[in-house]
């Protein structure tokens, strides 16, 4: 994992969850990490924590000026950008198309969908000028099937799958490598918002099924890896046996 050394890294959503667990193994790995999101007490909590390799940057991905600053800021602590991870998300309000709220629909695609485009218009221009980098997103199996009650999710997890296919299409030939990865179920504070929704068999789920967030963070760095190249312009599950084996998880 020595390869991450004097990196660095932008993750967004770093708060809680799978983003707070990259941001620690990116660092544990040797990278230095920008934590991104609008809990400020919390991010800087961790930064401090983390140490020098660690910086927080408090933005809201919903506002592009706030996303192209903190990439300048990640750009002028660290000397520049190699990796960006897409990776802040949120799926409330759940409720059914017909009953939901315009206006917390649209907030979703706000951060799930325009978040993620704010962050590779942002980074690209840097990665350009660099020669190359890595755009990690993280997808959902909702961007592939209907999920009843999550129609803004899965639209929005649809589309932002399209974005890695079409950063991939025009960047590849830059160094640009984008990847999604779809973790399957995972620990976090999502799942306790969708357990409590009561809808739909995803909130039916025993705790227990759900795996850790260090899962997806490690297969993060893994996608870091010229091992990973195969799925350049498409999407890894984490849910695969063979992903898994790779990344070391089982
Ligand atoms: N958990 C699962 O089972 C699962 C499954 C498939 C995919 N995912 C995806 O994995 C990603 C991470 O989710 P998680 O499970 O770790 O959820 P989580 O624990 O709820 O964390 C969500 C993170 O996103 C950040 N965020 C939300 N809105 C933001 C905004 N406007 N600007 C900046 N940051 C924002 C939150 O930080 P602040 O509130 O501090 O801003 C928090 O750090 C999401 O994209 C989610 O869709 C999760």
């Amino acid at each position: 994992m020595s390869e991450m050394q004097g990196k660095t890294v932008f993750i967004t959503g770093a708060s809680r969850g799978i983003g707070e667990s990259a941001a620690r193994i990116f660092v544990q790995a040797g990278a230095n990490v920008a934590l991104v999101a609008r809990s400020r007490d919390r991010i800087e909590a961790i930064a401090d924590e983390l140490g020098p390799q660690a910086v927080a940057l408090t933005c809201d991905v919903a506002d592009f000026s706030q996303v192209e600053a903190a990439v300048k800021a990640t750009v002028e602590t660290f000397g520049g950008l190699d990796v960006l991870i897409n990776n802040a998300g949120m799926i409330e309000p759940i409720s059914h198309l017909a009953d939901s709220d315009p206006a917390g629909w649209g907030q979703v695609i706000d951060i799930n969908l325009k978040g993620v485009y704010h962050g590779m218009r942002a980074a690209l221009p840097v990665m350009q000028s660099a020669g190359g980098g890595s755009i990690l997103t993280i997808s959902s199996g909702a961007a592939h099937g209907p999920v009843e009650a999550w129609s803004h999710y899965c639209a929005s997890k649809a589309a932002v799958n399209m974005l890695t296919r079409c950063v991939d299409k025009e960047e590849r030939t830059n160094g640009v490598r984008a990847i999604g990865l779809s973790p399957g179920t995972v620990a976090t504070e999502m799942q306790h918002e969708i357990k409590a929704s009561g809808v739909n068999p995803v909130s039916k789920l025993d705790w227990s099924d759900h795996i850790p967030p260090e899962w997806p963070a490690r297969c993060l760095l893994w996608m870091c890896s010229a091992e990973a190249d195969i799925w350049l312009g498409d999407e890894i599950s984490l849910r695969d046996e063979d992903i898994r084996r790779k990344v070391g998880l089982i």
